[in-house]
C-alpha cells in the first residue's frame, strides 16, 4: 500500500490566485467569487455534513446508482487506474474501488484543491484496500488535468454533479480537457443532478439546520483568514433560489446591514449596502439531452445514461467518439 501526494498548485500559488480572484470578483458588479474557495478544511467538513442532510438527496441518489452499476462500469472500462476529479473524501468512490480490486486495477488518483480531504482519503482508503496505490493530486481541475500522470487504462470520474458548479460557457472547454485525458477504450463517468420540482431543489439548498448557510458563509471566513479581512459572516444572510429559466440554483450572500470591511492584504476597502449580494455559486441541473450535447461538443459519445429509481440523478458514461 502506498500514499503519495503530488502538488500541482502549491500553497503560495493558491494564495496568489485567491488574491487575484478576490480582487477581481469583489470589485465588479455584482460581486462574485469562484466556488472553489469554499473548500478549506472546515468547508470540506461542512460539505460532508450537507451530503447527510435529509433535504440533500443528491449524494444518496448517486450512491444508489453506483451500488447498482459500479461493477458493470469497471468491467466495461477495465481500468488500471481510476482518476477522480473534485474527489473530496471519495466516499462514494469506494463502490468503484471495490470493483477495481476484483478486476485487477491498482491505482487511485483523486485530484482536488483540498489537500485536507485528499490526505484523509489517502489514510482511509489505503487502510481499506491494502493493494491500492494512492496518488492524491492537489490541483485545480480547470487548469491541471493534463498534468496528471498516467499509468495505464483509465476510468475518469467526476461525481456529485460538481460539473453543475461550472459556468455554462466553461462546460464544453472543461469536457474537452477531460477528453484529452482519455485514450482508446478509457471511459468517463459523470454524475449529474437532474431538473426536477423547484420545491425539492429549493429545499436541498435551504436545509432546516442551516448547514448550507454555514457552508456558504464559510467563504467569508476564508477571505478573513487568508487576506487579513474583517468581514463579519453574521452580517450576511444565506440566499439560494432556483432559476427555472437557466435551470440552476443560484447561491448568494446578502448583506443584512451596511457592511464596511477591509481586506488588509489587498489594501482593498469593501462596501455592501443592505441587500447587496455576493454571488458565491451556481448549481446547474441537467437533462439527458444537455449532457449528450455537451459530450458531443467535446468529442465524447454518451454511451450509457443511468438514473436512480425516481429519476432524480443520473450517471452519464462517456467514451471517445
Ligand atoms: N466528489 C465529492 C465531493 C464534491 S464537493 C462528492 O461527490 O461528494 C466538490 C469537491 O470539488 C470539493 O472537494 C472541492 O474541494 C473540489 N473542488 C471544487 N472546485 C475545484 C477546482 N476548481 N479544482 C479542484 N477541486 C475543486
Ligand atoms: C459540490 N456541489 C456539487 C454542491 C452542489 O450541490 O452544487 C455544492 C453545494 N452547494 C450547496 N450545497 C451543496
Amino acid at each position: 500500500m502506498s500514499v503519495e501526494i503530488l502538488s500541482l498548485c502549491g500553497a503560495e500559488e493558491f494564495a496568489r490566485e485567491l488574491e487575484s480572484d478576490a480582487r477581481a470578483g469583489l470589485t465588479r458588479t455584482p460581486k462574485s467569487l469562484p466556488p472553489k474557495y469554499f473548500y478549506d478544511a472546515r468547508g470540506s467538513q461542512l460539505f460532508e455534513e450537507i451530503t447527510r442532510l435529509p433535504e440533500y438527496y443528491l449524494t444518496r441518489a448517486e450512491t444508489s446508482i453506483l451500488e447498482r452499476v459500479a461493477g458493470e462500469i469497471v468491467a466495461l472500462a477495465r481500468p488500471r487506474e481510476i482518476v477522480e476529479i473534485g474527489a473530496g473524501f471519495s466516499r462514494k468512490t469506494q463502490l468503484l474501488l471495490d470493483a477495481l480490486g476484483t478486476s485487477g486495477g491498482k491505482r487511485f488518483v483523486p485530484i482536488d484543491v483540498s489537500s485536507d480531504a485528499l490526505e484523509a482519503a489517502g489514510a482511509r482508503l489505503t487502510a481499506r484496500y491494502p493493494w491500492l496505490e494512492f496518488l492524491g493530486v492537489v490541483g485545480d481541475f480547470e487548469r491541471h488535468l493534463a498534468a496528471i500522470p498516467r499509468s495505464g487504462a483509465r476510468l475518469v470520474c467526476f461525481l456529485g454533479s460538481t460539473i453543475g458548479n461550472l459556468e455554462t460557457e466553461a462546460r464544453v472547454p472543461f469536457l474537452k480537457s477531460v477528453r484529452a485525458m482519455l485514450e482508446g477504450q478509457d471511459r468517463f463517468l459523470l454524475g449529474v443532478d437532474l431538473v426536477k420540482s423547484p420545491a425539492r431543489l429549493f429545499a436541498a439548498y435551504n436545509d432546516a439546520r442551516g448547514i448550507t448557510a454555514d457552508f456558504n458563509k464559510n467563504v467569508l471566513h476564508v477571505l478573513d483568514r487568508e487576506l487579513g479581512g474583517d468581514l463579519d459572516p453574521e452580517a450576511f444572510a444565506h440566499r439560494a433560489f432556483y432559476d427555472p429559466r437557466h435551470e440552476r440554483i443560484e447561491m448568494r450572500l446578502v448583506a443584512l446591514q451596511r457592511v464596511e470591511a477591509r481586506l488588509a492584504k489587498l489594501e482593498l476597502e469593501l462596501v455592501f449596502d443592505p441587500g447587496d449580494e455576493l454571488h458565491t455559486e451556481i448549481s446547474c441541473k441537467f437533462r439527458r439531452e444537455t449532457v449528450a450535447e455537451a459530450f458531443r461538443g467535446a468529442g465524447l459519445v454518451l454511451e450509457r445514461w443511468i438514473t436512480d429509481e425516481p429519476g432524480d440523478f443520473a450517471l452519464a458514461l462517456g467514451r471517445l467518439s
